[in-house]
């Protein structure tokens, strides 16, 4: 079976075959990526095979200067992310057949990250949120003696199976929407790893690794956009570890941050106005006493003024707000 695979090429050095074609610039926030040359081959292959056996077919038989990182083309290693017709996928996991678009499929290094050489972009953004929550185990158990082991119960540790799945391939980051505007969040699988160890009965720095994760730049930096749960090959679904941490941060206390303080500003207003006060949102969430924070967001509260999508000044309250209420006073929690 024949398939045409339009290959996203990198070159450092600028060198390219005469037949690439110059892509156009990635829209913002990824316009900071280079703009890639792409080069269209066509490959004969089984029907059952996957993108990754395309680009090995060509870097082995048509085209050696293609560089392509990969190792155990069984969805199990995590080094052949990348993008296939613009999201973040596994090349070994991926049907060629499924990824056929308009008669071809679209390969390249995803524009979030630093790209190395063609299909290889460097990782060392991952690695480092990787590290930075620290990833792994603190005991606080007694050294058991050489003859026995450590003792779990079991449901704990399945509690945990979901996040210790992961093969650490970087999808999930390569389209976090969050981490293309803001290179600091630590980004879904990093804080997925997060709550692996937070949530081991065995680890003994539960209080300062909430600490740490409830700063900026951490759980409360997350915009729900689902972009990790849909694109994480071994259903890690980050997104679903962040909003644990969130909630055991703040059964822990950790209140006092934009992240919490917008969630409240949020639930405030739609339990006293049965909608969302946009005017209030943001110098609640900032916290109206922090002056340097506040002009910073002087700017943008400009362009909104000019773009006419300033919130009305006036906030009134929906007809039946009583029933609204009633939904607060049913779910219970803080915001009763
Ligand atoms: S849900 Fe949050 S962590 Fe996941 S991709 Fe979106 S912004 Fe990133
Ligand atoms: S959470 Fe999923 S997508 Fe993210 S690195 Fe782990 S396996 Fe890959
Ligand atoms: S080559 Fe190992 S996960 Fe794809």
């Amino acid at each position: 079976m024949q398939f045409t695979i339009e290959v996203g090429r990198y070159n450092p050095e600028g060198r390219y075959a005469d037949n690439a074609i110059p892509g156009e610039p990635f829209p913002a926030p990824w316009n900071r990526s280079p703009v890639r040359r792409y080069q269209t081959y066509t490959v004969d292959l089984p029907e059952h095979a996957v993108v990754l056996d395309a680009l090995i077919e060509i870097r082995e038989y048509q085209d050696q200067s293609l560089a392509v990182r990969c190792a155990c083309r069984s969805a199990i290693c995590g080094s052949c992310a990348m993008w296939i017709n613009g999201h973040a996928n596994l090349a070994c996991k991926s049907k060629l057949q499924a990824f056929t678009k308009d008669g071809k499929t679209r390969v390249e290094s995803p524009p979030s990250m630093p790209v190395i050489r063609d299909l290889v972009c460097d990782m060392a953004p991952f690695w480092e949120k990787h590290l930075a929550v620290k990833p792994w185990l603190q005991n606080k158990q007694p050294i058991p003696p050489p003859d026995e082991e450590y003792r779990v119960p079991n449901a704990a540790m399945e509690e945990l199976i979901q996040e210790v799945s992961c093969i650490s391939c970087g999808a999930c980051l390569m389209d976090c929407e969050s981490f293309a505007v803001n290179s600091e969040f630590l980004g879904p699988q990093a804080l997925a790893q997060a709550y692996r160890y937070t949530g081991d009965p065995r680890d003994a720095e539960t209080k300062e690794r909430l600490g740490q994760y409830s700063e900026s730049g951490g759980i409360w930096d997350c915009t729900h956009c689902y972009e990790c749960v849909a694109q994480c090959p071994k259903g890690v679904a980050p997104l679903d570890q962040i909003l644990k941490l969130r909630k055991l941060a703040v059964d822990a206390g950790f209140t006092n941050n934009a992240g919490t303080r917008h969630a409240d500003a949020f639930a405030e207003s739609v339990r006293d106005s049965g909608r969302l006060n946009e005017l209030t949102l943001m110098p609640k969430s900032i916290g109206y006493f922090n002056v340097i924070e506040q002009l910073k967001v002087l700017p943008s509260a400009f362009n909104m003024l000019r773009a006419g999508k300033l919130p009305p000044l006036i906030h009134h309250k929906i007809p039946g707000l009583k029933r609204i209420k009633a939904i607060f006073e049913r779910v219970g929690g803080r915001f009763k």
